[in-house]
């Protein structure tokens, strides 16, 4: 029993009684503070961060000092700019050092809005737009947002859509290449992308003429849907068939992007660039910020197209611009930091999958890694109940966790986590995947 016990549970009721039910975590964490790799409780007590609250403190739990300042001083200055009819400069200096890091050889544009939902919004809009035409497609497993446009293309969980239909006519759905469950029952690299195959054979040749389809949504590594790692040359089978059609292509790098992967774009892993690309959650340093980047060979959009009231605020940008001067400043150091980790935590996890039945898959990429949890590794049925039971004892014992997928456990420590704290991160995940996986099998 904490000594805050008591007003923990408290405040959980009263929050359960005035806000509409969230998805929410298995475990009573009720914060209050946060710095670097941890957060504290209302109680005081600190734990080990692996979720970057939700992907969003990539960069260390609150952000660096510098953020906050530069956030201080820009709310004494001027807040609110009304971007959408006034000039600014501070938001002309983020989107130019933002496109500086975008891939070279290409001019970039950019949309500033106020969340992922928001920047996927935008994206079906431009890509409608700029070619024309209507249909988009996206994966199964997606997740682009929970507004009606995104929500047209997101398909994690049915309870995500449920009675929220219609939604967006003409969006298609194909499988993912989630190699661990391949949906053809095939395995990788002997498949021969039969995944891509079937796009062509099926959704492009009876269900719509490919020169209707707008764009293709795609996360480069699914997130929600359970940090999913798709094979490294999938891409450029996906690209070059949507290339043979002018499809678009949109990359999602709401939770992939921004250092997360080991690249400040988690697309530039596969070797191949988007049309467009998605991002929020790490970008806005804690602060509310959505951007769509656009490739400038589309041209403009017409003005008064597409707007938002506060996209561009000078609070969230003043955040957003001091963490990525820093984060363009170390921009190499940070990404080898992040590969030499991610590869630490997935030789570790590896391993736990060989000794443990309860752990299907491990897999990864950077610092964005996830563990499928089984109730047996042959059967592949997914351990969901078993995985509640991890995520809490290890709450018990001071690490944070989130869920994604059915039965997975995503692991999204700060990337600028310190080696030490992510051993003992994985030391205290081991403990409960290790009692967990005794209680499954009836030790
Ligand atoms: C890949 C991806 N796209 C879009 C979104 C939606 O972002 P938001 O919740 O900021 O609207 C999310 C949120 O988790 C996401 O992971």
């Amino acid at each position: 029993m904490t000594k805050n016990a008591a007003r923990i549970d408290n405040i959980i009721k009263r929050d359960k009684k005035v806000f509409l039910a969230l998805p929410r975590v298995p475990y009573p964490f009720v914060v209050d503070h946060g710095d670097g790799d941890f957060a504290y409780d209302v109680d005081g007590k600190k734990f080990i961060d692996f979720t970057s609250f939700i992907g969003v403190y990539n960069m260390g739990v609150n952000s660096s000092a510098k953020v906050r300042n530069a956030i201080k001083v820009q709310v004494d200055k001027l807040m609110h700019n009304a971007l959408l009819e006034f000039y600014s400069e501070l938001p002309v200096d983020f989107a130019e050092l933002l496109v500086s890091m975008f891939p070279k050889g290409e001019s970039w544009r950019v949309f500033l809005s106020n969340s992922g939902a928001e920047a996927v919004e935008a994206a079906m809009k431009f890509s409608n737009l700029f070619t024309k035409r209507y249909y988009n497609m996206a994966f199964y497993n997606a997740f682009h947002g929970r507004t009606k446009g995104a929500l047209s293309l997101t398909n994690s969980k049915v309870v995500q859509r449920e009675y929220f239909g219609p939604f967006a006519q003409g969006t298609i759905h194909v499988p993912y290449p989630y190699c661990y469950r391949c949906p053809f029952k095939l395995e990788y690299p002997g498949c021969g992308f039969a995944c891509v195959d079937y796009i062509k054979k099926y959704p492009l040749s009876k269900e719509v003429n490919p020169k209707e389809v707008a764009a293709f949504f795609a996360e480069p590594v699914q997130g929600e849907g359970g940090y999913v790692v798709p094979p490294m040359d999938y891409f450029k089978e996906l690209k070059a068939l949507l290339d043979d059609h002018g499809i678009l292509f949109v990359a999602d790098e709401v939770q992939a992007g921004y250092m997360r992967t080991g690249k400040f774009l988690s697309l530039d892993n596969f070797g191949v660039k988007a049309d467009i690309y998605t991002m929020a959650k790490a970008i806005g340093a804690g602060m509310p910020l959505g951007a769509t980047i656009v490739n400038g060979k589309f041209g403009d959009i017409p003005a008064g197209s597409h707007a938002s009231t506060f996209g561009g605020n000078l609070a969230v940008v003043a955040g957003a611009y001091a963490q990525l001067q820093d984060v363009h400043k170390n921009w190499r150091e940070i990404e080898a930091s992040i590969v030499a980790k991610g590869k630490m935590a997935l030789r570790r996890l590896k391993d736990m999958q060989e000794r443990y039945e309860i752990i299907g898959d491990a897999r990864g990429l950077g610092l964005m890694l996830a563990i499928e949890l089984v109730k047996n590794k042959s059967t592949k049925e997914p351990a969901t109940k078993e995985r509640t039971e991890i995520i809490k004892d290890a709450f018990e014992n001071g690490l944070l966790l989130l869920a994604a997928g059915q039965s997975t456990i995503r692991l999204a420590p700060p990337v600028t986590i310190d080696e030490g704290v992510l051993s003992k991160g994985l030391d205290i995940l081991e403990a409960s995947v290790k009692k967990a996986n005794a209680n499954m099998l009836g030790n």
